[in-house]
């Protein structure tokens, strides 16, 4: 089986006409990023690049889109609302697409508490083994094929302040992954772990404690070899390690749609193993 991992789409509303008391504290302090740090020219066309991915799919017969979070700039209803439609029909059913939330899909303590990235993706979130569940829908698990299982962990939290970003997956969640692992209907099966935060940097180093996933140590001891992926995002760069003896593939999709860097992780599965991945540039025009 093939699969298309993206990640870090950023779609981003036009904020110019937004009143700054509207916006919160926390959205006025990100628009400096936002205006003078570039992001608003990085992600002007995060929408139809979304779109050309999507197209992407059918174009390489893939059987899955898979996208590890930050599908919004600031996790705003209109954000999440053109990311569901740039989506199209792939996105319609956890037949065809998976999705985890990223920091900036929880960028607002309001935006969690109202659930917002789940009410938007709540029909891809539904899982095979509901029991499983611990975090919200999470982890939840999509059954592909004979030999392979999705899995989708949310590592996202809300950002004490804008740029303090670090994910965590916690001990329940944890613990739940490692009895679905054991499951009699998982363990002969080709595991793709969605999942936002990076254990591991390009260089295979940890990130930063401000950045990286907090227990990505823990979350890398219960997989070894090429039966087993880390599929995330959050570094905007694209890499791979591939699986050891100690520890599973990782790779990172980096920012598939910031301006001058797009691009995605086509990944295949053969015989309950990841063979490996190639990386694609979205081929569509990336205009409005
Ligand atoms: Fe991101
Ligand atoms: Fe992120």
């Amino acid at each position: 089986m093939r699969f298309l991992h993206c990640s870090d789409i950023h779609v981003t509303q036009q904020y110019d006409p937004i009143a700054f008391r509207e916006l919160g504290w926390r959205r006025s302090v990100a628009m400096l990023e936002h205006t003078i740090g570039g992001r608003s020219r990085a992600y002007a066309h995060a929408s139809a690049t979304l779109r050309a991915i999507t197209a992407d799919v059918e174009r390489h017969a893939a059987d899955h889109l898979l996208i590890t979070g930050d599908l919004t700039a600031y996790a705003t209803e209109l954000e999440f609302q053109m990311a569901r439609d740039a989506l199209g029909s792939v996105g319609g059913s956890r037949v065809t697409c998976s999705v985890v939330p990223g920091n900036h899909d929880y960028f607002t303590p309001g935006s969690v508490q109202e659930g917002r990235f789940e009410r938007h993706f709540r029909h891809l979130l539904e899982s095979d083994f509901p029991e499983y569940c611990v975090a919200g829908p999470y982890p939840f698990v999509h059954l592909k094929g004979n030999d392979v299982a999705v899995v989708g962990l949310c590592s996202a939290m809300v950002p004490p302040f804008p740029g303090l970003a670090s994910g965590l997956l916690g001990t329940d969640q944890l613990a739940s992954f490692g009895d679905l692992l054991r499951d009699v209907r998982v363990r002969h099966r080709a595991v793709l772990v969605m999942v936002h935060h990076a254990p591991l940097d390009a260089a295979g180093q940890r990130d930063t404690f401000v950045h990286g996933l907090r227990d990505g140590d823990a979350l890398l001891q219960l997989m070894t070899g090429p039966q087993y992926a880390v599929l995330h995002g959050h570094l905007h760069a694209r890499f791979h390690h591939a699986a050891t003896a100690t520890r599973p593939h990782l790779f990172c999709a980096g920012s598939s749609t910031r301006i001058g860097d797009e691009g995605y992780w086509l990944i295949e599965v053969m015989d309950g193993r990841i063979r490996g991945g190639t990386i694609h540039a979205p081929r569509r025009s990336l205009t409005n």
